[in-house]
């Protein structure tokens, strides 16, 4: 591994990293910047790179001296790096809510939060408050003009792609039911039916759950419009946060988790911390065929899956029979208890994540499953253009060691064909975040061509700085200062001009 920018800060004797350095990325964004030129500290920007890096995550995490239960329960903020011409300026706006608006102006928390931040008052204040905070914080895409920032328990917020100012909550050109779920998830087809799409689905939980299946114009005279949309029900109760596509097939895994809402009721728990594993119970991959596709109408097929848990994947394919999915497993549901602190997490007894293929062949009902990567990983991706079918590289954030859980301090590229790995590293003192591929707009079938941004949180100066790597490579091409502190956070996406 490449020796990090950030090792000569550190003494000679750390080799892990602290705790203390991991969770100094917990703080509020105090700035919201517009267009503020961001500082090149080393290397150069590649001129070839033109578009909008978008991020979103929580940004403000503590209100009047109360901390958030879970980080995930920050409002989301959205950052949007411009390159133009080998210089990069930021623009970062918190999405203005009406719960953010009402809570800005009273200075404190007003609402309970999905994973565990209460009402002052105890637990009679929050019990039987069951309204739901849409933070607008997990991922943030475009589709046509509206920037569309993404919380999977509610509707999307719109902003302006440009100010980034919130337009307000948005129901997709009359698509979506008020206050209806929609994923934060979406996937894009670039193109197995002629026109790229942008494929998505909400979820309707209960002891028998619905899907629904979206797709959307992302191009031309119909961009934002929906192409396709399908409900299908399956009995239990399904925590599905992200899917894969196919060009015929949705792919989701019904994860063996069960939903005791009583805790929640009665004010004593946030409505995800009442998520538990079902030791006994069977996961399942659904499968949906695809309007667009061969099956087309057809019902869905459900067919056994891997013990473990999974929150992201990472591609699918299809190959003759066989439908691949590559995902990220942990061996156990990683809950978040009313005590626990999240700074001071021990990543050495939570399960790690784990990158996973499996062939599955739906007329058999039948699965093999097989390790491609042992190293701790998240946020795995492929170049888009591949998105959908058989790709040979991927990109995503690591722990530094081999074995064993850890923060996520290095982007690795994977070989799948040849089994080889390279990483850049942060270690020890910086902590990485979900790496972006942006394909080289001048070899769009040279696979791995083109570049990775990354935000990293650099515990030496409490800062983040973002990263340009080489994809193919895995070099440092330019390092720069963001000038506002931004915590560990969560998707973002990137736009070509
Ligand atoms: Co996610």
């Amino acid at each position: 591994m490449a020796v990090s920018y950030l090792k000569r800060y550190a003494s000679p004797k750390q080799t892990v990293f602290s705790q203390e350095d991991w969770s100094s990325a917990y703080c509020n964004v105090e700035k919201e910047l517009e267009h503020a030129e961001i500082k090149l500290v080393r290397g150069s920007i590649p001129k070839q790179i033109s578009g909008t890096f978008y991020r979103n995550g929580p940004g403000r995490l503590e209100r009047g001296g109360q901390w958030v239960h879970h980080p995930f329960d920050g409002d989301g903020m959205i950052a949007a790096f411009k390159f133009k011409n080998g210089k990069i300026n930021l623009t970062n706006r918190f999405v203005r809510t009406k719960e953010w608006k009402e809570e800005e102006e009273s200075q404190k928390f007003l609402y309970r939060g999905v994973f565990g931040t209460q009402k002052e008052g105890g637990v009679l204040a929050n019990a039987f408050d069951v309204r739901l905070k849409n933070i607008a914080n997990t991922h943030v895409i475009k589709l046509g003009n509206d920037l569309l920032a993404l919380w999977e328990a509610s509707s999307p917020y719109s902003l302006n792609p440009n100010t980034l100012e919130t337009n307000g909550l948005s129901d997709l050109k009359g698509v979506l039911k008020k206050g209806e779920a929609f994923s934060a998830h979406p996937r894009f087809d670039p193109g197995h039916h002629k026109e790229q799409r942008m494929v998505t689905f909400g979820v309707k939980t209960g002891p028998q759950s619905t899907i629904r299946l979206m797709e959307f114009s992302t191009e031309g005279e119909k961009v934002g419009s929906l192409l396709s949309d399908r409900k299908d029900s399956f009995n239990g109760f399904a925590f599905l946060h992200d899917f894969a596509i196919t060009p015929n097939w949705a792919i989701f895994l019904q994860n063996a988790i069960s939903f005791n809402p009583l805790p929640f009721l009665l004010g004593q728990k946030g409505a995800a911390q009442c998520l538990a594993s079902k030791p006994n119970g069977t996961p399942k991959f659904l499968l949906i065929p695809r309007d667009c596709g061969k099956f087309a109408g057809t019902a869905p097929k459900t067919v056994k899956a891997p013990k473990g848990f999974v929150f992201h994947h990472l591609n699918a394919w299809e190959e003759n029979e066989t439908i691949n999915v590559e995902s990220i497993f942990y061996d156990d549901f990683p809950s978040i208890g009313p005590e626990d602190d999240f700074r001071n997490v021990d990543f050495d007894l939570l399960p790690e994540g784990v990158l996973k293929r499996c062939e599955i062949n739906p007329n058999k009902n039948t699965f093999n499953c097989s390790t491609l990567s042992n190293q701790c990983c998240e946020f795995a991706m492929v170049n888009p253009h591949f998105e959908g079918r058989k790709a040979r590289f991927s990109w995503m954030a690591t722990a530094e060691n081999k074995k064993g859980n850890g923060p996520l301090q290095a982007i690795k590229k994977f070989d799948s064909l040849n089994n080889e790995e390279i990483s850049w590293s942060a270690a020890p003192k910086g902590f990485v975040s979900e790496p972006i591929f942006i394909p080289s707009q001048y070899s769009k079938t040279e696979e791995d061509n083109g570049w990775l941004v990354v935000l990293v949180w650099n515990s030496i100066r409490c800062g983040t700085d973002l990263i340009i790597l080489d994809s193919k490579d895995m070099t440092e091409k330019a390092i720069l200062e963001v000038p506002i502190s931004i915590p560990h956070g969560l998707h973002g996406s990137w736009v070509n001009d």
